[in-house]
């Protein structure tokens, strides 16, 4: 049985036509519209039939994985605090073009889904992972099942709050990890860094000259040549994501944390400074089994691979 992966990301889009085991049979990647609501209407219709005129037998359906607040019918894109999404139908708008069953779901729930079946979350029970990415999102597999709580949005862990009076989120409230462990946050602070007259910059100042521009990817790199004030900003924001993940840990008591996205390719750069934090907040610590903490084992995939089997799933129930 076959299905249908999207993946709706800042700047692009990707599909994949995708088998019950989790393999991908066919991708393709366009530009994404992010802003612009109608255009991304048809740019995922289009990307849809491309992915699913490449299957050989039948498609039951797809997955659309958008980074937002979705409904419990898997329609309705409610909030989306990075993109200008408000009450989008997106399901029926998709549907209105196509003639096969569409479902959408939580990116991060989707990625999660990915990693817990086929990924680095295999063979566990309970699982939580996380994606530090433009925002920071969350999937919550508890009892083997993906959860989506009362309403739909169950797992939006990037909303957990680490910072009394912090900083402000896009979702309306401050200091969440979000604004603190994202790679927006990162980069944001590198910029910062970068901006003050003092020698910690000086490196960053150097390669934002090299490149012409301030990004991840110089922020990586002067990572990798272990620039300290940027080894700090990654000590900094993995601190947080740790104590978020202690608090999560005292409501859901995961076997493992899958951390993924743009940030966690920084590896033990990153995944040290998130087991302090989490360690040293963790309730009854020396007296509790410790959750694992590892990286995802998808890097780009996970979306599409996870969008279309959750597809697959909740379409064979109806
Ligand atoms: C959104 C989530 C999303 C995450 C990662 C957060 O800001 O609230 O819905 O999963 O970003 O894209
Ligand atoms: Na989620
Ligand atoms: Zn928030």
């Amino acid at each position: 049985m076959l299905s249908v992966g999207v993946d709706i990301g800042g700047t692009k889009i990707l599909g994949a036509l995708v088998s019950e085991s989790g393999e991908i049979i066919y991708e393709a990647r366009v530009p994404s519209p992010a802003q612009d609501p109608d255009l991304m209407v048809m740019t995922v219709v289009d990307l849809i039939r491309d992915v699913s005129s490449h299957a050989k037998e039948k498609v039951v359906g797809a997955g659309v994985a958008a980074a937002g607040f979705i409904d419990a019918n898997q329609s309705t894109i409610l909030y989306a605090p990075n993109l200008n999404w408000r009450n989008e139908p997106f399901r029926d708008r998709l549907a209105q073009h196509l003639d096969l069953p569409i479902v959408i779901e939580n990116d991060a729930n989707a990625a999660g889904w990915a990693e817990y079946k086929f990924g680095a979350g295999k063979n566990t029970k309970d699982m939580v992972m996380l994606t530090l990415g433009t925002g920071v999102g969350g999937a919550v597999v508890a009892d083997y099942k993906l959860r989506r709580g009362g309403f739909g949005m169950a797992g939006e862990l990037g909303h957990v709050r680490v910072v009394q009076d912090g900083k402000q989120c896009g979702c309306g409230r401050k200091g969440c990890v979000e604004q603190y462990s994202s790679g927006t946050a990162v980069v944001k602070a590198a910029r910062k860094l970068a901006g003050s007259a003092g020698p910690a910059g000086q490196r960053l100042r150097e390669l934002k000259e090299r490149d012409g521009e301030l990004g991840g990817q110089q922020v990586y790199a002067a990572l990798l040549e272990q620039d300290p004030a940027v080894l700090g900003i990654f000590r900094d924001a993995g601190r947080y994501l740790g104590q978020a993940m202690a608090t999560i840990t005292a409501v859901l008591d995961p076997e493992v944390y899958v951390i993924g996205g743009g940030v966690s390719e920084a590896g033990d750069l990153i995944l040290d400074p998130i087991r302090e934090g989490f360690l040293g907040d963790l309730p009854a610590r020396g007296f509790r089994p410790e959750a694992r903490i590892v990286t995802a084992a998808f890097t780009n995939q996970a979306g599409v691979i996870g969008a279309a089997d959750l597809a697959r799933e909740s379409l064979a129930k109806l």
